[in-house]
């Protein structure tokens, strides 16, 4: 019951207007972090690896943790490969025990980000419950080793998506509304929230089909996520913040205990500064007590 794909729990958070928080973690250290926090406030919970992470700890370690951690849980907590760019990555994560697996293929030409995201859709589903994340348009910014530049980076067409979605299968959907990966360089980036809603109607408006993602978390302010919520919002991507929040807490602990050589405490500096990070996104996103 807790190990759980993605689109288990969307469809859940979709109908009952609220979002999945979906946390970016480097390490072990995180993962407990944010699984503990999760827990904490019974909130559903996605874990996310990105490429690098994935390969430096290698997908079947971080694979059994997270099921290490997930089995004894009592939320459900999935386990999503973020932003691969490679079909084969997605399968080798996918046989690994990964729960939810995004392929990118959104910087490629229109068919081909077709070809590869089916690709992935059909060796995914043949595995069992696991669900398929496929993005449309471009995200500007950096996740890993996605790098979109802002002149790059296109919007979302709601036509196209109808016919994205039908034609790979994918289990959940990202499309590009304006948000953008890091740090924003404006207080009110322009979000074409409108755009999420056309999206979510035609997809999901007669029932809930194909739950959306929002991308680029860190920096939106609680009135721009909660809007995005409200526009069909039922996955929300956090990243950036979490790895400032972790890199601020080591380099304040380090500076004011130099003469100090305990990793252990740096870890739970660690933890405490990612528990916060993520209860404050959980509550915004109305998760807290859905578990
Ligand atoms: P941020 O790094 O901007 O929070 O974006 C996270 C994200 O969308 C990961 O896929």
């Amino acid at each position: 019951m807790s190990i759980v794909s993605a689109k288990e729990m969307m469809f859940e958070a979709a109908e009952g207007k609220y979002a999945v928080g979906a946390f970016n973690i480097t390490n072990i250290i995180q993962m407990e972090a944010v699984v503990e926090t999760a827990i904490e406030k019974r909130a559903p919970l996605i874990i996310q690896a990105s490429v690098t992470p994935s390969k430096f700890l290698g997908p079947k370690v971080i694979a059994a943790v997270y099921r290490t951690l997930a089995e004894t849980a009592p939320i459900p907590i999935c386990l999503h490969l973020d932003h691969s760019t490679s079909v084969d990555f997605c399968k080798e994560c996918a046989d690994a025990g990964y729960t939810n697996l995004m392929i990118d293929a959104s910087k490629q030409e229109y068919e081909e980000n077709i070809r590869q995201t089916r690709e992935v859709v059909d060796y995914c589903h043949s595995l069992g419950a696991l669900s398929v994340e496929g993005e449309l348009g471009t995200v500007s910014g950096v996740e890993d080793q996605v790098v979109v530049a802002e002149d790059e980076a296109q919007l979302c067409s709601p036509a196209q998506a109808v016919d994205f979605v039908e034609r790979t299968g994918v289990d959940i959907f990202a499309p590009a509304i304006g948000t953008a990966h890091g740090v924003y360089k404006t207080k009110n980036p322009k979000v074409d929230f409108e755009r999420l809603g056309e999206i979510n109607q035609i997809l999901n408006g007669n029932g809930i089909k194909t739950p959306l993602v929002v991308h680029g978390g860190t920096g939106l302010s609680k009135e721009y996520a909660i809007k995005l919520v409200e526009m069909g919002g039922a996955k929300f991507n956090v990243s950036t913040e979490l790895k400032h929040s972790m890199i601020d807490a080591v380099y304040t602990y380090i500076s004011a205990n130099r003469d100090e050589y305990n990793p252990g405490k740096i870890d739970i500096a660690i933890k405490a500064a990612i528990r916060g990070t993520v209860g404050r996104w959980i509550d915004i996103l109305g998760s807290a007590g859905k578990a």
